[in-house]
């Protein structure tokens, strides 16, 4: 197998119908529109409704990338799922999926790296296709990150959403794929985006439920002076490692956290909010999935072409980061 370069032949995406705005939050909670937008720049969220599970909507996105790429789920190597809001703790998501999907006996695996998760099983996917081991990877960034949130905490349950986005990627010897790449992870930063209960430290118990220990807790200013310094060093190392610089990259598509965190990238890249795809104000953080439906969204509207060179950053509970630069096929 010669074919080493990785070409995206399909995308989809699952958003939920529900739409919560920052206005009907204010109806529930201590809280504004105003305050929202300045803080973050979100003004809507997609949440999903009582049929939604994480392996649906995952499910969902995979069929619109498969019906896109005119493949079969049978003609996938391996499935990638991205995730920190599974279905269960045991089993896997991913194996879930790939029943869903009808991708008989495909190999799956689920991967946990918080807002990461999507860069970190990218990365493993264009690796398979470089080793010469797999021809055809499904890679999904998938959340339902709404049902680990405490309604009545401000500083956290207004800044996220679900969602669901899918790419394919296949072996091919054009020019294209991975050009350079880097992973990280800082665990001493751990507490500062947890779910403290739950896990083998601290089950499930009615104490930790009086306290609200089931529902993610964070530490929103040092999350956001990390994330400020990360985005900004890992770009720059993933390009150095391409070989190619700032004005090489047609598109930046950064996680979206916060609108803030976006703005403080790119002064510290010194280039223009333009050259970002922005879809915060739509769908809040939804954590593995904003990457990936960032991605659609500039491809479907027109935006990312053929040829084109991105830079895919973001960051995220772990604390971890990652930073892909990548090439587009050719028309
Ligand atoms: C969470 C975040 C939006 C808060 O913004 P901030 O400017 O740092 O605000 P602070 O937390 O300092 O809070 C400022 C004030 O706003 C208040 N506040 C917090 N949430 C609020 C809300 N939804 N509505 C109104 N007021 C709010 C706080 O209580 C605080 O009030 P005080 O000064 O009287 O104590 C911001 O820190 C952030 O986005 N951090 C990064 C989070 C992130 O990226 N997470 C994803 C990781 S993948």
């Amino acid at each position: 197998m010669n074919a080493r370069n990785g070409r995206v032949v399909g995308w989809g995406t699952y958003l939920p119908e529900k739409v919560l705005t920052n206005f009907d939050l204010e109806k529930q909670l201590d809280t504004s529109d105003e305050w929202i937008v300045q803080r973050s720049g979100i003004r809507e969220r997609r949440i999903a409704g009582p049929g939604d599970t994480t392996s649906s909507m995952a499910t969902q996105a995979s069929r619109a990338a498969l019906d896109k790429a005119g493949l079969a789920p049978t003609d996938l190597d391996l499935i990638i799922i991205a995730s920190s809001s599974p279905d269960h703790l045991i089993p896997p998501v991913s194996s879930q999926v790939q029943y869903l999907l009808g991708a008989v006996d495909v190999p799956a695996v689920t991967l946990s790296t918080g807002c990461t998760g999507f860069v970190y099983g990218l990365s493993t996917a264009y690796h398979f296709i470089a080793a010469g081991a797999y021809r055809t990877i499904l890679v999904v960034g998938v959340e339902i990150i709404t049902r680990h949130l405490n309604w009545q905490d401000r500083s956290t349950c207004v800044l996220f959403g679900d969602g669901a986005g899918a790419f394919i990627l296949q072996a091919t010897d054009e020019p294209c794929g991975l050009r350079g790449f880097v992973l990280g992870s800082d665990g001493s930063l751990s507490h500062h985006i947890i779910i403290p209960a739950g896990g083998t430290a601290e089950p499930p118990s009615l104490e930790a439920l009086a306290e609200g220990r089931q529902y993610i807790y964070m530490n929103g200013p040092e999350v956001f002076k990390f994330a400020s310094r990360v985005l900004g060093r890992s770009s720059r190392q993933a390009l150095e490692q391409a070989g190619l610089t700032l004005e090489d990259v047609d598109w930046i598509i950064p996680h979206q956290a916060n609108l803030r965190i976006i703005q403080a990238a790119a002064r510290d890249l010194e280039l223009p909010l333009s050259r970002f795809i922005i879809t915060i104000d739509r769908y809040g953080n939804t954590s593995a999935a904003s990457i990936p439906l960032a991605w659609v969204d500039g491809l479907e509207s027109g935006r990312i072409k053929p040829d084109d060179t991105l830079l895919l950053v973001s960051f995220g509970a772990g604390l971890t980061w990652g930073a892909l630069v990548l090439q587009m096929a050719p028309a």
